[in-house]
Formats: C-alpha cells, structure tokens, sequence
C-alpha cells in the first residue's frame, strides 16, 4: 500500500495525518504548541516548538506503517501570512510573528502610501492587511534593526517545517500570495513591490506549484522522525488553499465554505482577477494553474465559542443551538454583529466591534443564540455576495466545513441566508487532509489534484434553502446598514 503524509502547522497545534491511496484516513495525531501574546495585539510563537511538535506527530503517525518507504510523500501546509526571521546559518533570529497579530498598522498605512492603494491591489490582490507578511518584515527593519541586520532568509511557518525537513529554502504558491510580496497574477515575487519595499530579494524562499517537489527529506531529519530520507517533499499550501482542495474546490464553480473559529468562503478562479477594493484577498490556489478569492470573517464559529462561554458556560452546542431552532428568521427583532475580533471582509477595519442590537424584554436566550448564528451567516452572505459579483463566474455548489457546520440548524440558516443549496463534507482532518491529497499528486499516486481529490472528498447531506430564504433577504438588508451605522461609535469606543 502506498501512502502519503500532510503536516499542518496551524496555530494551536503540528499535526500529521497520515492517508492510503484510496484517500482512507490511517492515522493522525497532533503535539499542541503554546502562543504568546507578550504586548496586546502581539501574537508569537516559537519555531523550535513546531518543529518539536511535529517531530512527535510525525513519529507517531509513521509508527503506523511497517515500512517508512511506503510514504510516497509529504505535503506542508498551516498557519498563513507569520514571518521567520533566519540568519545565514538557518538559525532562528526572534519568536515568529503570527498571522492574528495586529502590530503593524502603521507600517501598513506606509507600504500602502508607497506603492498606491490601486496598484499594490493590481500587483499583489490584496490590500496591506495588518495580519500579512511583508509589514511584519518592515516592522522588523524600524523596531529591531539589530535583528534586521542579521536577517539572510525569510520563511512562512509551514516553509520553516519544510526548512527542517530539506534543509533548503522553499515555499508554494499559495501561501506566498498571503505575504504581499508576490506578482499573484505571475505567479512569481514581485520585484516592484520587493523594491519598493527595500526588502532584499535573495531572503525570499523559491516558489512552487503546490503538487510540486520542493526537495527530499535529509538524513538528519529522517534519523528524527523516523521518515526514509529521500522521501519528497511537495509544495503543498497555505491552510486555506489546502483545506479547499480537501473539501474538492478545486476548480472553478464550487465554492468552500468553511465555518471554524474563522469562517471562509472560497472560490478558485480560471485565471486572475482581483476586487478593485481589495474586500476580497485574490491568491493562487494550490491548484496548478489556478487562482482564488476568498472572504476572510474573523469570528465565525468563533463568535458562538465567546458567546457559549461568556452567557452559558458549560453548555453542550448542540443543546444550545437546537433551542433557536423554529425561531423566525431575524429572532424577532435581534440581529448580532460578529466583529468580535474586528474584522477583514467585507470590512477590513481592526477597530469593528460586535454587538447585539435591537434587545428587548422578549428576548429570551434562544433569541440570543439563533441571533448569533444569524449574524455569522449574514458576515459569510458578505463575502459570498462578493464572489457571486465577481469573476468567480456561476456557482453550482458550496461546500460547507468546519465545526460550525455539525450543526443541523446552523446549516439550515446558513442554506437559507445564501439561499443557496450547501452540501456538508466532513472534513475533520482540515488542512491536513488536501496536504496530503496534494502530496500524493506530486508522488505519482494520482495524475492531478481533481482526480486526488475525486478519490478522497466524501460528500454527506445536501442542505436545499427552505421557507425563510425571502425573509432573511429583508433582515440581511437590515444587518448591512448596521456597520456603516455603528462604526463611529466603534471607532470611538477603541479610542477610549
Ligand atoms: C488566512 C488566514 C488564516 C490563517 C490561520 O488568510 O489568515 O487562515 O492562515 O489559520
């Protein structure tokens, strides 16, 4: 039997999931690692603790195969957009700054001023998000240039995994149009945009398709893990990609929708386009060939986790959110705003808050929680409506994933606000899983990523919109007016 291997670096934890070629998951197991927060809105991590994680994972999940050599390959994925400062020698230079770390607004208002708005939209897709690589680089030169100075190699999380595994400098696609520093539509580094930034060129790793071999696994990493050196290495993809070629949005018309702490709506593209207001990130897929838009909502199942735990500590989900079941549409007069986080589509503004607006003395705690899981669907609807706007082109299916979607009535409002049918696909593997599908493109197992994933995405119910798709058009009309509404009191309210 030949299998092959995804490693997911995601923010809580490095995970290996080990598959055959059949797509049959045959083992996982995933080493939590700690993150800190050593100023507000900082967010680091230590390289060395992923990699000691994922040493662990690793083993476990090998020591379920007779013969290491039957692992054809492995593909990276995990956590986006956090920078690794190396020196000359591989060595660490400082703790790795993480994709929810908010620290460099400023150095976003000045790459922003520097390249114009428009055109760092048309080079790179995207907006100067504070979450993205390139500020963090900048934020570095101005606040450590002793560390700066040392700098010779820049990497994204999964790429300093690669980094331990080939001993050599590379990263995929995908996960490099998260950094604002690659030519998305050339599918290569930007060299305007690297210039203008002042940001050496040679730090940049080599960029990959994502079923491409990067490199082969080194003896000294195979001795650690115990994986046979010279096992491929593929590109693989940034967690996003990887988790919609798990989920099978793979090609133009099916959109993933992914309801985790964050929620996602993601939708490959024939060839490259980007939102003229940069709502929506345009990145290459991990599909050869292919690109992407995608909604980013900051607190998706996340905004029921907060609200779960602040008002009904201890209480189980599913109870909690069969009690809004048979509501009507729009919890008599209640609608949530999920900015818990701030938030980045369609609203890329760090200062939005939540809210619920519209409490009266009728509501009841089941008003409260359907008002919640309203509220998400509405913040997806913004994306999803952007994508319908855009070159994404006809929609024939979305694909629903991700903790928030093991909920029968959350599914229903979700098929009921898009008024769209959704197929649920579990996907409990994540990430990992399209890693590893793509490890197994790049190993010969399958010829391309639509017959890999053809081979491993398993399809459950089909959720068709119901009764309430009318309705929720009136309350999603209302919800939209709220933020406009609200952001000067928002505003305000951060700066007090
Ligand atoms: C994608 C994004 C998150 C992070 C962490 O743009 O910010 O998915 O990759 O999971």
């Amino acid at each position: 039997m030949n299998y092959l291997l995804g490693l997911d670096v995601s923010t809580t934890g490095s995970k290996a999931l080990l598959i055959d070629e059949r797509g049959a998951v045959v083992a996982s197991h995933t080493a939590e690692h700690p993150i800190s927060h050593p100023h507000p809105l900082w967010s680091e991590q230590d390289p060395a603790d992923w990699w000691k994680g994922m040493v662990e994972s690793i083993r476990a999940v090998v020591a379920k195969v007779g013969d290491a050599g039957d692992i054809k390959a492995i593909g990276l994925t995990g956590q986006m957009h956090g920078l690794v400062c190396l020196d000359e020698n591989g060595k660490v230079l400082r703790p790795a700054i993480l994709w929810n770390d908010q620290r460099t607004q400023a150095e976003c208002d000045e790459i922003t001023e520097t390249i114009g708005p428009k055109r760092l939209i048309e080079l790179t897709g995207n907006r100067a998000l504070t979450g993205f690589t390139a500020p963090k680089i900048v934020w570095v030169r101005k606040h450590e240039p002793e560390i700066y100075a040392k700098i010779a190699h820049v990497l994204l999380p999964k790429d300093y995994i690669r980094f331990e595994l080939i001993d050599d400098y590379m990263t995929d696609l995908a996960g490099a149009s998260g950094t604002l520093l690659l030519d998305v539509a050339k599918r290569q580094w930007s060299n305007a945009v690297v210039d203008a930034l002042q940001i050496p060129r040679e730090w940049l790793p080599q960029v990959h398709e994502g079923p491409e071999i990067t490199g082969v696994v080194s003896a000294k990493a195979a001795e650690l893990t115990g994986l046979k050196a010279g096992t491929p290495v593929v590109g693989g993809g940034g967690d996003q990609a990887a988790q919609a070629t798990g989920v099978g949005a793979v090609k133009p018309g099916i959109v993933a929708l992914t309801v985790g702490t964050s929620g996602v709506v993601f939708a490959p593209l024939p060839s490259y386009a980007f939102e003229p207001d940069g709502r929506l990130h345009a990145f290459c897929h991990s599909v050869p060939g292919q690109w992407h838009f995608m909604g980013v909502m900051l607190s998706a199942a996340g905004s029921l986790q907060w609200y779960r735990d602040t008002l009904c500590p201890g209480e189980d989900y599913g109870k909690l959110t069969a009690e809004a079941d048979g509501l009507k549409p729009g919890s008599e007069g209640l609608i949530f705003l999920p900015y818990l986080s701030g938030e980045r589509t369609p609203h890329p503004d760090p200062l939005a808050r939540g809210a619920f607006v519209g409490l009266t003395q009728i509501h009841t705690r089941p008003h409260l929680t359907r008002s919640v899981l309203e509220g998400v669907a509405f913040g997806l609807r913004d994306g999803f409506e952007l994508i319908k706007a855009s070159e994404a082109g006809r929609i024939d299916e979305v694909r629903v994933s991700g903790g928030g979607a093991k909920s029968p009535v959350w599914r229903q409002i979700l098929a009921d606000v898009f008024n769209a049918p959704l197929v649920v696909v579990e996907a409990l593997e994540g990430a990992a899983y399209g890693a590893a599908l793509l490890a197994g493109v790049g190993g010969g197992v399958w010829p391309d990523v639509a017959t890999a994933a053809e081979t491993g995405v398993k399809l459950g119910e089909r959720v068709e919109p119901g009764a309430n798709a009318a309705a929720y058009d009136e309350v999603y009309a209302l919800y939209r007016e709220l933020y406009p509404t609200l952001t000067p009191a928002f505003h305000k309210e951060a700066e007090l």
